[in-house]
């Protein structure tokens, strides 16, 4: 069983016992008690008739508040207002567990408490036997003392900051790595902060503790839930930092009996929208909010300010958004790149086509590195340059510069690129959002095409085989070298623009068939900083859908200014690229989904022909109304 603090403020009669005590209790969400109210009959005699107790009256009283005092322990804990004016009364008070009391002596001269006793009606205590308190007061030697020549919110803040026992505003749960980055930054915006981590025999032990001690301004640390959720501020705002999956269900199901309605409980992992949605919807039958926190950035951005997505009722939001907006990153204009998303899974739903973005901008980068590497023949330290030289030509991004580090990274006299294994992992969030479009049905090529390059990717072992089996001759001139490497930067940026275009047309899309209302521009905005895919396109983004957020992204008029320019270099590198051997999955699906985007003519007339053909599915004709149906007999 656990066992709960008890807080007993003690002093002369007259001191104020009852009222701190009683404010104290309230504060710390406790039940209040006076210790007058356990004498025995005899004792109130004698204390009315005039005569001080004495030791004798005062065992048996003693003895019963002890027994209760066990009980508070094994309740609630308690505040309990005593005079304990003796040592050995107050050893005799804690004798059962003196690490769970909490000394608190209420300090003030003889004639403040002489004063305040002459304005009191209706106490059995008569103001005379004060002096016989003070002659019989042996002054604390342990505990805190607090002046009493003050006003009783300013004693009761002292004593919660002498105690440590102000509750926190925020409580994190989850000690891996975001989640200590995370308590990090929100302690560094002044949040006080509880933090909770479980306890595995062996295996985790004492983390949060261990954390906390690491650090100067410390958050208080826990391995217990209900203490943990007891040491936060009503309504409650516990942050999971978790990761993604059932164990979410576990948690919130762990930490329900604890709660209160009005308490707030944000998902900062990468949970998928659809459980977000139903957790939403689960938890508002109890009253609390579910918010699903979409947060990028990594374990720096956790530390210095992440992009921060967060979706759920707008009532749960506005009670997290000052602590949510304070520790996110801030754009160029100094604002939170934090923004209310949408109701329900909203800001999962957007935290994952970020991760669809990031997918297609990293398998971007990563095909046209490999195309440099192995078929250009480019050291690293030359693509790295390559890079380099882009990013200062309005095409910077923070994947940009990763890449460009870690083309440098050197290991011995080697690069450490060259050394590791080409199988790619995944953690779900770029397949799920592929899994997403194609039930919604938008077009998703650029970013589906980089989970499946993923996968094709893991069959490495296959693959080698099949390397040995097909043997083809490629060749480039040194002409055709040059020329496709000037071709390459305007190709990536037409390439990352579409993909952009997708990934910003899925969210448009998914809105109106959840009724989301999402502020494209505002989502841009929040993606400027903090987050993986921030770049000088996304700042652009922000700006041209700030004009209008419904216009599709490549019939902006300056987009299509650039595409007309850059899309031949982008078809001219996927033609000879392929031509040479080398695959550029990415480069190539951004193409084709273009050269169809721009096209009235499609191929879709053949399909619909064929199906007609063997399953009379029927079709629609170009010198008809449009929705009227026709079938043909082909074979006659
Ligand atoms: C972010 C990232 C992050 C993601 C990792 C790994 O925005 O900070 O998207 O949330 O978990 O990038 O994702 P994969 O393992 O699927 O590559």
């Amino acid at each position: 069983m656990i066992l709960k603090p008890v807080y007993i403020v003690f002093g002369v009669s007259g001191s104020g016992k009852t009222t701190i005590g009683n404010v104290l209790a309230k504060e710390l969400d406790i039940p209040f008690f006076d210790a007058d109210d356990f004498h025995p009959q005899s004792n109130i005699q004698k204390m009315s008739d005039g005569y001080s107790l004495d030791d004798n009256d005062r065992t048996p009283w003693l003895s019963i508040l002890t027994d209760q005092i066990k009980n508070w322990h094994q309740d609630k804990g308690a505040v309990l207002a005593c005079s304990a004016l003796k040592i050995k009364y107050r050893e005799k008070l804690e004798s059962f567990n003196s690490d769970l009391i909490h000394w608190i002596f209420l300090d003030g001269d003889y004639d403040l408490i002489l004063s305040r006793l002459k304005e009191r009606k209706g106490h059995f205590f008569q103001s005379e036997l004060l002096t016989s308190q003070f002659d019989v007061l042996e002054k604390p030697t342990k505990g805190i003392s607090i002046k009493v020549n003050q006003s009783t919110t300013h004693m009761v803040t002292e004593i919660k900051s002498k105690l440590n026992v102000q509750k926190s505003q925020i409580g994190l749960f989850g000690l891996g790595v975001m989640g200590k980055s995370l308590a990090k930054n929100i302690l560094s915006n002044n949040f006080s902060l509880s933090v909770y981590n479980r306890h595995i025999k062996e295996k985790e032990v004492d983390v949060a503790k261990n954390f906390a001690d690491e650090l100067t301004v410390k958050p208080k640390p826990f391995d217990d839930l209900q203490l943990f959720v007891e040491s936060l501020q009503q309504p409650r705002i516990i942050m999971l930092m978790i990761s993604a999956g059932p164990v979410i269900d576990q948690v919130v199901k762990d930490l329900l009996p604890f709660l209160n309605t009005g308490d707030c409980i944000l998902d900062g992992g990468n949970s998928h929208y659809k459980d977000t949605i139903r957790r939403e919807k689960l938890l508002s039958i109890e009253g609390i909010s579910f918010l699903g926190v979409g947060i990028s950035g990594g374990e720096e951005g956790a530390l210095k300010g992440p992009s921060i997505m967060p979706g759920g009722t707008r009532k749960g939001y506005e009670q997290c958004s000052n602590f949510l907006e304070a520790i996110a990153a801030k754009d160029k204009g100094n604002k939170a790149c934090c923004s209310y998303i949408g109701s329900e899974g909203s800001g999962h739903f957007v935290k994952m086509i970020h991760n669809g973005i990031e997918y297609g901008e990293m398998q971007l980068l990563a095909e046209i590195y490999h195309l440099l590497r192995h078929y250009l023949e480019k050291k690293p330290s030359e693509i790295e340059k390559i890079f380099t030289s882009w990013r200062t030509r309005n095409k910077d991004s923070y994947l940009l510069e990763i890449t460009t580090d870690i083309l440098l990274k050197k290991e011995g006299s080697g690069y450490l690129i060259d050394k590791i294994l080409d199988k790619a992992d995944q953690k779900g969030t770029g397949s799920w959002s592929s899994i997403s479009a194609l039930k919604t049905g938008v077009p998703f090529s650029t970013i589906s095409e980089a989970v499946m390059v993923r996968f094709l990717s893991a069959k490495k072992d296959e693959r080698i085989k099949a390397s040995n089996i097909y043997n083809y001759e490629i060749s480039i001139s040194s002409e055709n070298k040059a020329f496709l490497l000037k071709q390459l930067e305007e190709a990536y940026y037409a390439a990352s623009i579409i993909n952009h275009a997708i990934g910003f047309d899925s969210l448009k899309q998914t809105s109106l068939e959840y009724d989301w209302n999402l502020n494209l521009s505002e989502i841009a905005r929040i993606w400027t900083n903090g987050c993986i895919i921030r770049s000088d396109l996304m700042e652009k983004m922000a700006v041209l859908l700030s004009n209008d957020n419904d216009t599709s992204v490549l019939l902006f008029p300056e987009i299509v200014d650039t595409m007309n320019s850059h899309i031949s270099k982008l078809t001219f590198v996927v033609s000879n690229g392929l031509q040479i051997g080398c695959a550029l999955p990415v480069l190539s699906a951004a193409s084709n989904y273009f050269l169809n985007y721009t096209s009235a003519q499609m191929s879709a007339n053949m399909i619909q022909a064929q199906r007609d053909y063997f399953g009379a599915h029927k079709y629609q004709r170009i010198d008809k109304k449009e929705g009227e149906y026709f079938h043909t007999d082909w074979k006659n």
